[in-house]
């Protein structure tokens, strides 16, 4: 029988002799992963900083006020919660605050790119969803067929953000109907924090969404956990905070905690030029493919903003990808092909390894084995960048036993 630990291993050489492009992940830097292994996961630390319910809590409640201040640092607000565990708990959790069961909420469609969150979650929450309208030609909500939906429907919550996501969202345009109506903006920031840290996309809080939740572990390269952001939130905050601890959450991970406040550490000193190589990647991998003839979604209107590119393919092309060592997902009941390049940014690569896995992956899906040549380009950017120390990405050589 495999040792558990083998496959552990396994997977560290799989990932690091592989061109990972799934968007919704990223790698952590070594200060980030130590806190992981602290006896900060050992614990729990029940009620507010400073009034505990269980002795011993003095070390992580400065972790915890860290958390707090230096998330409102690197988003500008004034109001952050640190406690929801992840992305999908943090939206329960604020439709548990702002809606009530029966209400509505319009979020962009799963598929066009919407979370399953703003749907089933919001469901099991006991509200009534509806699609916002989308224009696939410029791949976005389309903001005149929202604003009217939005006047007939009157929904409690009006969900912007999406998993999939190449442009701004209509944060602006739709905060005004928002407020005639009385639904509240919630932005779901869990794809761009990252961006949105580094100063490379909207700033939703700034173009008047009223909350923004997100997940910190795709763009934002912390651990897999969530915060939740906002800005005058007034009477709101005894609810949100009430409505994550303890209405979804008793336990917050103190252990991802810490490992979250050593991202945010990374974020405020590297954030910016992070975020820049992100977004040059992307731009430089879209037109690469868009020369070599796949078709990629907005060639007319500069391909993407974010880390994402999305071209059309299917579940073949996944397979022939995957086989090569090139990890990317068709968009589920869509013929889209979705990449992300934050992962393989932080890894160091630049636009003319941008263009290289283009190349590749054209390569690949023209039937040529290129498994060979992934593997040393893989190998070859095997460091972590952007971060306090130079590491390994991946612990190729774990070395535990049982
Ligand atoms: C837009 C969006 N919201 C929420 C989530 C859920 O986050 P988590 O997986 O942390 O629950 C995701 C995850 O992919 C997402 O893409």
């Amino acid at each position: 029988m495999l040792n558990i630990y083998d496959l552990l291993r396994n997977h560290e050489k799989l990932i690091s002799e592989s061109i990972p492009l799934i968007a919704s992940e990223n790698i952590t830097s070594l200060l980030v992963r130590a806190c992981l292994l602290s006896d900060f996961g050992h614990r729990y630390a029940i009620g507010e900083v400073g009034e505990r319910v269980y002795s011993g809590c003095q070390y992580i409640d400065q972790v915890e006020r860290l958390a707090i201040e230096l998330s409102k640092k690197l988003f500008k607000a004034d109001y952050v919660n640190v406690r929801a565990i992840s992305g999908t708990v943090a939206n329960l959790a604020i439709y548990t605050a702002l809606s009530h069961p029966g209400g509505k909420i319009a979020a962009v469609p799963v598929e066009f790119g919407g979370h399953t969150s703003h749907f089933d979650t919001a469901e099991v929450r006991g509200l009534k969803t509806i699609k916002l309208p989308f224009s696939p030609e410029n791949f976005n909500v389309n903001t005149d067929e929202a604003e009217k939906l939005i006047r007939k429907e009157r929904p409690e919550i009006v969900m912007l953000g999406a998993s999939v996501i190449l442009f701004p969202h209509p944060v602006k345009e739709l905060s005004e109907v928002c407020n005639d109506v009385g639904a509240t903006l919630v932005y779901d920031a869990s794809h761009v924090l990252g961006l949105i840290a580094g100063k490379k996309f909207q700033d939703p809080l700034k173009e008047g969404a009223k909350i923004v939740t997100a997940s910190t572990h795709k763009t934002f390269p912390g651990p897999q956990r969530a915060v939740i952001i906002g800005r005058e939130l007034g009477e709101l905050i005894k609810r949100i905070d009430r409505a994550v601890m303890p209405g979804v959450v008793s336990n917050h991970h103190l252990h991802s905690l810490a490992a979250y406040v050593v991202a945010c550490m990374e974020m405020i000193e590297f954030g910016e030029s992070y975020a820049r190589q992100i977004v040059r990647n992307s731009k430089a991998l879209a037109e690469r493919l868009y020369e070599l003839d796949f078709k990629v979604v907005g060639e007319n209107i500069g391909f993407t903003e974010t880390h994402q590119v999305v071209f059309e393919g299917s579940a073949k092309d996944q397979l022939l990808l995957e086989r090569a060592g090139i990890f990317v997902n068709v968009w589920p009941s869509t013929s889209l092909v979705r990449v992300g390049v934050q992962e393989v940014t932080r890894r160091g690569m630049r636009e003319e390894e941008m263009r290289h896995i283009a190349d590749l992956m054209y390569m690949c899906l023209k039937g040529n084995d290129v498994r060979e040549e992934v593997r040393e380009l893989a190998m070859e950017f095997d460091k972590i960048h952007y971060s306090f120390s130079v590491d390994k990405a991946y612990l190729r050589d774990f070395d535990f036993k049982i």
